[in-house]
């Protein structure tokens, strides 16, 4: 008998995701964003993300049932991200997915959304080798992680960002130089036409023992507004800052994230998250995985930033290894530390929404 279909929720930010996976396969996803409506204030607005997925929750659901040819009916469980995002952002998912997992009578799984991103890779490249490590590299996170069975073991923090995200930093940066918002794809595009050796900035913490496998952002970014500043009444060199800023990003987290492989042993390196889709990140890891013989999965580019389907993924994963429901009364989470891909409170296990 195959599992059932999960429907996954996402909405910690500024993507609104529903997707539909059942035994590892992706089904169907649609996703809304308001990024646009951010774009002027040049960040994520929490009240604005809020009402924007209060208005596209309805129609993404209904667009990823159409698009996998199924009926709300044809749902056997919920899963949604319970957690780390903005509190008002959250609390329209759950409380949308709580709304169908109750109508339907089927179990609510709680999902942390960084799992999320993990488990993205699985429905372009199959289950996972135990053990593999994760690069995750997203807006507001950077960590290598040494993941078993995601679902099932403690996720293993080998390092951490000491301060700021890769993506934060090229978001950051990317303001400062004056490119649009979200800045890491204006990075990016803005990189193509530029020398990465123009200017020689930092590679922090890269020859730090104690610091081995963390990561440390901030500095980068001084150094880049330090840069700009340096230009005042002189047009700025924006293709080569972004080339560079993008070439120094790229060469920390590679080569960190292939040294772990080597030391611990492991063949294989998940590289995920928003600014997995970097086109230099992904370069690079290809050619320092490839002399290392170590072999690289990366999500296709759409299941790199926020989306629904991941986190169905999670569910489905969650629903094969016969975990605990969610209680109805489960609650967001939003700064949830990554241990757990499940983000649940399991005290009250008795009250969870029986299949
Ligand atoms: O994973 P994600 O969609 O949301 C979070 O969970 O944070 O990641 C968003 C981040 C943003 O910082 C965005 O600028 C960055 O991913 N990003 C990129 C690229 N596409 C998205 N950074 C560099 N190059 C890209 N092509
Ligand atoms: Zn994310």
């Amino acid at each position: 008998m195959s599992s059932p279909i999960v429907l996954g929720i996402e909405s910690s930010c500024d993507e609104t995701g529903a997707g539909l996976v059942r035994d590892g396969r992706l089904l169907g996803h649609a996703l809304a964003s308001s990024m646009d409506e951010h774009a002027r204030y040049g960040g994520v607005v929490p009240e604005i993300a809020s009402r924007a997925h209060l208005h596209a929750l309805r129609p993404v659901v209904r667009q990823a049932l159409d698009e996998a040819g199924l009926r709300l009916s044809d749902i056997g469980a919920v899963a949604v991200t319970t957690g780390p995002g903005l509190s008002g952002a959250l609390q329209v998912g759950l409380a949308g997915a709580k709304g169908i997992a109750y109508a339907l009578g089927v179990p609510l799984y709680g999902v942390h959304h960084l799992a999320g991103h993990v488990a993205a890779d699985t429905l372009e490249h199959g289950p996972l080798p135990d053990p593999c490590m994760v690069l995750i590299v997203s807006g507001g996170h950077t960590s290598l992680l040494l993941v078993r069975d995601l679902v099932r073991d403690p996720i293993v923090h080998l390092g951490d960002t000491l301060d700021d995200a890769a993506g934060e930093c090229f978001d950051k940066v990317a303001r400062i130089f004056g490119l649009p918002y979200p800045g890491g794809p204006a990075i990016d595009r803005t990189a193509r036409a530029g020398d990465p050796g123009a200017v020689p900035f930092p590679r922090p913490l890269a020859q730090t023992p104690q610091h081995r496998y963390d990561f440390s952002f901030s500095g980068l970014k001084t150094a880049a507004a330090r840069w700009a500043e340096g230009h005042a009444g002189r047009e700025l060199p924006v293709a080569d800052g972004a080339a560079s800023l993008q070439e120094a990003v790229a060469d920390v987290l590679t080569r960190k994230a292939v040294e772990a492989c080597t030391e611990h042993g492991v063949d294989t390196l998940v590289v995920v998250g928003g600014v997995a889709a970097n086109s230099r990140v992904r370069s690079l890891a290809e050619e320092r995985c490839r002399a290392a013989g170590v072999r690289l999965r990366v999500p296709p580019l759409g299941l790199c930033t926020d989306n629904g389907a991941m986190i169905a993924a999670v569910g489905d994963l969650l629903v094969r290894a016969g975990a605990a429901a969610a209680p109805l009364d489960v609650s967001i989470d939003p700064s949830a530390p990554l241990v757990h891909a499940a983000l649940q409170p399991l005290a009250n296990p008795a009250r969870g929404v029986a299949a």
